[in-house]
């Protein structure tokens, strides 16, 4: 069982790639095989239809990990209302070959209390991609940001109970998909 993390800040010391770490780590001590693409860390080129077929080699290896993953997480800052230009871009890359049937957790970090705007955005764009919105989302927001933005150690996990608790029910719907398909292809 596969699972990739989008990362969709373009700023270094992000919260929401914090957490994404955080969430990476909790998943690794689980075994879960895990991969995190950090759009800081590997900017895309402005995605163009004329140029869909691009050989950038951030585009393809991002495209690679989406494709053979079973569960997706997306992470993003809320920027006026929606998720940041950098993820939207990064999935303007991607088609429903690549999110069909996988569950997708939706992950935000928004200066106000919580960031459901940007989190029904992402929920859109997953069911126009034809992934599967998983149960739970989880918001940080406000004043919670602060445990993010202090320096912690690199495999750290700075998760609360609801953050586990939507990753848990994420990770199993993963899990329950993988296991009849597997079931069916026998
Ligand atoms: C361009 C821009 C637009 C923003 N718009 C919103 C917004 O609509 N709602 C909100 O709650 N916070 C907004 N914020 C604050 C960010 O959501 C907040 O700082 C968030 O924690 C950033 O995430 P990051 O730490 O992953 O960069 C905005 C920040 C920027 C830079």
């Amino acid at each position: 069982m596969k699972i990739v993390i989008l990362s969709g800040s373009n700023r270094k010391k992000a919260t929401s790639t914090a957490l994404a770490k955080s969430l990476e780590h909790q998943m690794r001590r689980q075994f879960v095989d895990v991969s995190l693409f950090d759009l800081y860390e590997k900017p895309l080129p402005f995605y163009s239809p004329d140029d869909a077929s691009t050989r950038h080699e951030g585009v393809r290896e991002l495209q690679r990990l989406l494709m053979e993953a079973d569960g997706i997480i997306l992470t993003t800052p809320e920027y006026h209302g929606g998720m940041s230009g950098v993820l939207k871009n990064a999935l303007d890359y991607a088609s429903q070959v690549h999110f069909t049937g996988k569950p997708v957790l939706s992950v935000s970090s928004a200066g106000g209390a919580v960031g459901v705007s940007s989190l029904q955005q992402l929920q859109t764009t997953v069911r126009n991609l034809h992934g599967i919105n998983s149960p739970e989302w989880i918001s940080l927001g406000g004043t919670q940001r602060a445990m993010y933005e202090a320096d912690v150690p690199d495999d750290a996990v700075i998760l609360d109970y609801r953050a586990k608790e939507a990753l848990t029910r994420f990770v199993d719907l993963v899990r329950t998909i993988r296991a009849r398909e597997d079931m069916i292809s026998s």
